[in-house]
């Protein structure tokens, strides 16, 4: 996707969430991955924007609701307040906006959305029958329609939900989507990156290739849902209105100001809501006018035992498990750096308890316990100057400047685990470091007390370089780290430190002191079997 130069406005979305489901760490995965593209953006000085949300309109919000006894509106409040608010305080994330679709902020502009359109020519009314996944909200094509299995022999299902469909016989309004696959055809040539990973875009073409059937945006038999404008008999269809969240978050139709500032937007969803983003949102705004979005990034999905994980299938995990046990900063690190995003990965929690203790209690914590530690002893806790320079200090400040750049050209990319692993060279080349350089010896000897600071030095400066270029995956951890290396004092606050000159050295300061450091990681009881 295109890059900015410093403090142009970087406007990222996570999907809007279903509330009817508790949050499960699918959903985590993907709001981390976007607060950690955010925060990274926020501290290289881009004008960021965050947007999450709920999606909270449709049959299945409907029928969970009437199915628990409360009213459409009472069952989302309780699911929003109880479950969705809370799980981002577990995650740690930072967004600059909640948007809910029952929001007044968001019916209205939905309404003028659709009207503009409408007087734009590209919708009708019609009449229409398929079948319909309530799971997915969606009429399925051919290709995602499947013979139903015990239980459901002898019905169609879906191939997502594996739960019978139902068929639909309405009055609906349409909207023109067969006319716009020339446009999509020659965005997806013209912007080759508007939909990564490349997988995803060939699957994306191929899709618009076949040819496109108009959608039917309007529901008649229901009304938990945001009135067409013309026609109050309909509702507007949820993916419609859902999709619109982007739009209204950010002022359409009523700030146009901050509208401009922040749009168009990045958009991250897991690949089952791909189509919805890179075609159906494209047309929408064509349709209205509207720049296209910077683009779309499709994520794979979390396995658990083989399967995606879902709560309809029982492998939903609650994101607390994992924090509650590991904290939050292990729950970022382990999804952002284990997984390469844009492709499945399998969760375990033997991988997950392996990966904490090696990588953020053996290799990262353990190095910042060290070198502070070796500070106090050797030098009354004030971080020491540093001497002359050898071969082996000179690579380290190589690797340090290296793996900033790479880190940064990895996020522009979208590709988090890389940048995480790019940040991970300075982890193993420091330790490598230490114990090649062995400070403990060089302390026994006071001719080498020069050498002996020069290591230190070393290692606390890739340290500071460590904590600013980590906080985004790891904030917590690397808040407590900056303190203790004393940088708070001399250089401010964490999040102030320009994320892209991360990588020049010598910013610590010689003289300023550390404060004690307990252990960023501490050792977790194994409760697995
Ligand atoms: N409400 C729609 C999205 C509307 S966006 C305008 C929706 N909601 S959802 O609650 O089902 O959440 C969908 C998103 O949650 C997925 O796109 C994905 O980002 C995330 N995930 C849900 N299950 C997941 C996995 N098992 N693995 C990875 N991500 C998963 O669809």
């Amino acid at each position: 996707m295109e890059r900015m130069p410093d403090g142009r406005s970087f406007y990222i979305t996570t999907p809007i969430y279903y509330p009817s489901d508790v949050p499960h760490i699918g959903h985590g995965y993907t709001t981390v991955a976007v607060d950690t593209l955010a925060r990274w953006h926020r501290q290289a000085g881009d004008d960021t924007w965050m947007l999450t949300g709920t999606d909270e309109h449709g049959q299945k919000m409907l029928r969970t609701a009437t199915a628990n006894g409360a009213t459409p509106q009472e069952w989302v409040d309780r699911l929003v307040t109880e479950s969705w608010f809370p799980v981002l305080r577990t995650l740690d994330i930072a967004n600059d906006d909640f948007i809910r679709t029952t929001q007044e902020r968001h019916e209205r502009n939905v309404q003028n959305f659709l009207q503009a359109v409408y007087d734009r020519g590209y919708i009708y009314a019609g009449e229409y029958e398929a079948l319909y996944c309530v799971g997915c909200e969606e009429f399925k094509p051919e290709s995602e329609i499947l013979d139903g299995t015990v239980p459901f022999e002898g019905l169609k299902v879906c191939a997502i939900h594996s739960k019978p469909l139902e068929m639909l016989h309405e009055k609906n309004y349409f909207f023109k989507l067969s006319e716009f696959q020339d446009d999509l055809l020659k965005l997806y040539a013209d912007r080759p990156d508007f939909v990564q990973p490349v997988s995803a875009m060939n699957e994306v073409t191929q899709f618009v290739k076949q040819g496109l059937k108009d959608l039917s945006i309007s529901r008649s038999t229901f009304d938990w849902g945001i009135k067409v404008p013309w026609d109050d008999s309909h509702v507007v269809y949820v993916w419609f209105d859902a999709l619109l969240n982007y739009a209204t978050a950010v002022g359409y139709g009523e700030d146009e100001e901050n509208f401009a500032r922040r749009w168009p937007a990045t958009h991250i969803v897991g690949k089952d809501i791909l189509r919805f983003h890179a075609v159906i949102w494209p047309a929408m705004l064509m349709a209205a006018g509207i720049e296209v979005p910077r683009g779309v990034f499709a994520h794979g999905w979390l396995l658990v035992g083989g399967e995606k994980m879902s709560k309809s299938k029982l492998t939903g995990i609650a994101p607390s498990e994992i924090i509650d046990v590991f904290g939050s900063d292990a729950f970022r690190y382990y999804f952002m750096s284990a997984i390469a995003f844009g492709h499945d990965g399998s969760f375990s929690w033997e991988d997950l308890a392996a990966r904490y203790q090696a990588e953020l209690a053996n290799g990262f914590g353990n190095l910042a316990s060290r070198t502070t530690a070796m500070i106090e002893r050797y030098f009354e806790g004030i971080i020491p100057p540093e001497g002359t320079i050898t071969d082996g200090d000179r690579k380290i400040q190589e690797i340090v400047r290296d793996a900033a750049a790479n880190a940064d050209a990895a996020i522009d990319r979208l590709a988090i685990d890389e940048a995480v692993a790019a940040i991970w060279t300075i982890v193993d080349a420091l330790n490598g470091y230490i114990t090649e350089n062995e400070p403990w010896a060089l302390a026994k000897d006071d001719a080498q007390r020069e050498r002996l600071g020069t290591v230190l030095y070393t290692a606390a400066e890739g340290l500071r370089a460590l904590a600013v270029l980590m906080s985004p995956v790891i904030p917590k951890a690397c808040e407590t780290l900056w303190i203790a290396l004393g940088a708070a004092e001399t250089l401010g606050r964490l999040r102030d430190q320009p994320i892209r000159d991360a990588g020049t050295w010598g910013q610590l300061k010689p003289g300023s002191s550390v404060n004690g450091l307990a252990p960023l990681f501490p050792r977790v009881e194994s409760t697995i079997d």
